[in-house]
């Protein structure tokens, strides 16, 4: 479909993920660069491409046009820098830096040459959100007076669970909120286009202690691995935490978000009330929006193109009862990408989640690190 090419930089959990997503929309993926000559080479084979880069700088002197950083936290920064510089687009994974200062760098740089820059807030395009955030629109729901819910998780339940994002210097200061927080925060604003002002959290470390693995550990590995050998590790970042929140309506909302939580595999929840009804949805039910009224009986709308507005079904690409899930929101995050390159329309509204977006979750981590830390409220 695009006459785009793309690389991809990171081999673990994403890197895959974002290679079959492209291949569905028909982009093609020359090459992938992992760690080292050896997960280069692998992932190469496995995913059946032309090209196993040896460095970074290989990626960059290769000639395509985008560039999709799947690596962990700490190295996104400077990858998309080096790639915006190199004249590529990017697509980054969350998040999109290690601090604000980082991601308003990125920001300008996107601006100031030319190059189309998003970050992969993927959770947006599940058809459902979408049609949520057209209720918003279309005014269904009336002025908003609360949004609130949670993302939870259960694979760093244990001691024994690691996996680079406990590390600070790896993922940052912040982890629960960063890794699916942001997700929360990102969708929740992209649905009701209401901004964050104002947060209050209090963040738990469960285990400040953990035993690392002797060798990496590819995220979400450590349930089916056997462990050898361990060190153990102290852990600085974040197991769970609550926060509250104030919208630039005067709406109120909180966020629950745990990496703790047993038997909540990939669990985001959010309840959107307002003046005429309300929203609900969960990540791990995707196909079913429930929809609140106080003086008829409530609905659950089934995904099924037919009963989504027109602007969202484009977004469905299955009929109704052929579940789509987590590999088709990264597609269709995608395609918003790669037509807003293809059309060559810089002027046009972005329909994917950009750097700017990607600054706003970033600045939003660093208040609610610094409210957990003084303990009181804080202004974002
Ligand atoms: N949008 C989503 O739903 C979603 C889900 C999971 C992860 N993520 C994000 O994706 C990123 C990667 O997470 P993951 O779960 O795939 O991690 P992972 O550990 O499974 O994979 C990271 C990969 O990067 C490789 N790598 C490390 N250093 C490298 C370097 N210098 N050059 C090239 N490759 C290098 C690792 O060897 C590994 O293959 C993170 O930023 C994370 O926040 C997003």
């Amino acid at each position: 479909m695009f006459k785009l090419t793309a690389a991809i930089i990171g081999a673990g959990f994403m890197g895959p993920v974002h290679t079959e997503a492209l291949r569905r929309l028909g982009v093609r993926v020359k090459g992938i660069l992992g760690v080292d000559a050896a997960e280069s080479r692998k992932a190469q084979i496995a995913l059946g491409l032309d090209r196993a880069y040896s460095s970074f700088a290989e990626v960059l002197e290769d000639d395509i046009d985008v560039l999709h950083i799947t690596t962990p936290n700490r190295l996104h920064y400077a990858m998309a820098k080096a790639a915006l510089q190199a004249g590529k687009h990017v697509l980054c994974e969350k998040p999109l830096a290690m601090n604000s200062q980082q991601s308003s760098e990125l920001v300008e740089l996107a601006k100031k040459t030319g190059r189309v820059a998003g970050v992969n807030y993927n959770i947006r395009f599940y058809p459902l959100n979408l049609q949520a955030r057209h209720k918003v629109q279309a005014d269904d729901i009336g002025e908003i007076y609360s949004v609130v819910g949670s993302y939870v998780q259960d694979w760093l339940l244990y001691p024994t669970d690691y996996n680079w994002r406990v590390l600070a210097d790896e993922g940052g200061s912040l982890r629960a909120v960063a890794d699916i927080g942001t997700h929360w925060l990102d969708l929740v604003q992209a649905i009701t286009g209401l901004q964050v002002t104002a947060v209050c959290a209090d963040l738990k470390t469960i285990h400040p202690v953990r035993l690392r693995p002797r060798g990496e550990v590819e995220t979400f590995s450590g349930k089916v691995r056997e462990v050898a050998a361990t060190d153990k590790i102290d852990i600085r970042t974040e197991d769970c935490g609550a926060i509250l929140l104030r919208f630039d309506n005067g709406a109120s909302g909180s966020l629950w978000v745990s990496q703790t939580t047993a038997g909540r595999k990939n669990c985001l929840r959010y309840e959107i009330a307002g003046a005429k009804s309300a929203l609900s949805w969960n990540s791990e039910e995707p196909n079913e929006l429930w929809l609140g009224y106080r003086d008829k009986p409530n609905e659950r709308l089934l995904r099924d193109p037919g009963l989504l507005d027109v602007a969202v079904r484009p977004f469905a690409n299955y009929p109704g009862g052929h579940n789509e899930g987590f590999p088709d929101t990264f597609k269709q995050c995608f395609r918003a990408f790669y037509s807003y390159i293809a059309n060559e329309d810089m002027n046009a509204v972005p329909q994917f989640p950009t750097f700017e977006d990607g600054h706003h979750e970033i600045v939003l981590c660093e208040a609610i690190l610094k409210s957990h830390q003084q303990g009181k409220w804080i202004k974002v």
